[in-house]
């Protein structure tokens, strides 16, 4: 049976390459995406959803709208990354379906309430729309049938030397996710840094049609092209969290107990790990089968590609 998967996400260039797998993938069933300002503002990354629902197909899967700004402090997006749009440079058609008039943190917590152990849930964005569900309803913690998200890492930032984005856009609601009577699956940079899209995976992609002209080589792309780093490929962190939920065979992962930074002034947004803590809070994995992952994200998105979904 497909499991039902929820997206809280912040479309985003790999924001939208990890819906296109949660919805391509039969052995997912896509039940709700939710989104949250971060990459860019909550009107785009929603705008961004809306659109990319439509032109992928999926209307009948609500898109509900949550929180625009952290618990506390400033507002960081990272549009030097993802461009004004959050979609680098492609363009889809205006989406003419509305979001839910649900709240995100109230479709997350009658979701998981009305099937108890059935859904997993992943967040691709800032956890601030996850920290306000727990805070109104702590028992999402049990009824969620597993969490995953892309934030963090154990050797170093992004955002800053210390955080990565995720975490950084909103430290305080990443404490209360990790200090939630769950276990987090924390796909950290570490691992996403190693699922490059890099010229081999670009070429293989590149057959994959229009979906691929359109959609998955722009948006796989854009950052890399619009930047001088000595990348092998741009990494796509997001789909690393929806692939482990279908294929967690791809990932060695180590039991860890992850404490936030939220005051350092250096290290504010700090995902701290302990691999030797005798009671772990996070599953973290390390090591990805990088020829595995593509194969299987190449497939389903092949699947998309040829209208098998
Ligand atoms: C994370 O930050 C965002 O910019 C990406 O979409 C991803 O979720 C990587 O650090
Ligand atoms: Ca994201």
């Amino acid at each position: 049976m497909a499991k039902k998967i929820l997206l809280d996400c912040d479309p985003g260039l790999d924001d939208a390459l990890a819906l296109l797998l949660a919805h391509g993938d039969p052995n997912l069933e896509l039940v709700g995406v939710t989104t949250v300002g971060g990459n860019v503002g909550l009107a785009r990354t929603t705008a961004n959803a809306l659109a990319l629902r439509e032109y992928l197909g999926f209307d009948s899967v609500p898109v509900a709208a949550g929180a625009g700004e952290p618990l506390l402090g400033a507002t960081r997006d990272a549009s030097h990354v993802h461009g004004e749009s959050g979609l680098g440079n492609i363009t889809l058609p205006e989406p003419t379906l509305p979001s839910s008039d649900r709240h995100a943190v109230d479709f997350i917590i009658e979701t998981l309430r009305a099937t108890p152990g059935a859904v997993h849930l992943v967040a691709t964005g800032p956890l601030t729309n996850i920290a306000l569900a727990l805070k109104q309803e702590p028992a999402i913690a049990r009824w969620a049938a597993s969490f995953t998200i892309m934030g963090g890492s154990f050797t170093r930032g992004n955002a800053t030397p210390a955080a990565e984005f995720n975490i950084y856009a909103d430290p305080e609601a990443a404490r209360v996710v990790f200090d939630a009577d769950w276990q987090v699956v924390m796909v950290g940079l570490d691992l996403t840094l190693q699922a490059q899209a890099n010229g081999p995976v670009i070429e293989r992609l590149a057959t994959l049609g229009r979906l691929a002209d359109e959609l998955i080589l722009p948006l796989a792309t854009y950052w890399v092209d619009t930047t001088n780093a000595d990348w092998d490929g741009q990494a796509v962190h997001d789909v690393c969290a929806v692939a482990y939920v279908a294929r967690p065979d791809l990932f060695a992962s180590r039991p860890a107990l992850v404490r936030i930074e939220t005051r350092g002034e250096f290290t504010s947004g700090e995902t701290v790990v302990d691999f030797d803590a005798p009671y772990p809070n996070a599953i973290v994995p390390v090591e990805l089968d990088v020829n595995g992952f593509w194969a299987y994200v190449e497939h389903v998105y092949r699947l998309v590609a040829t209208g098998h979904v």
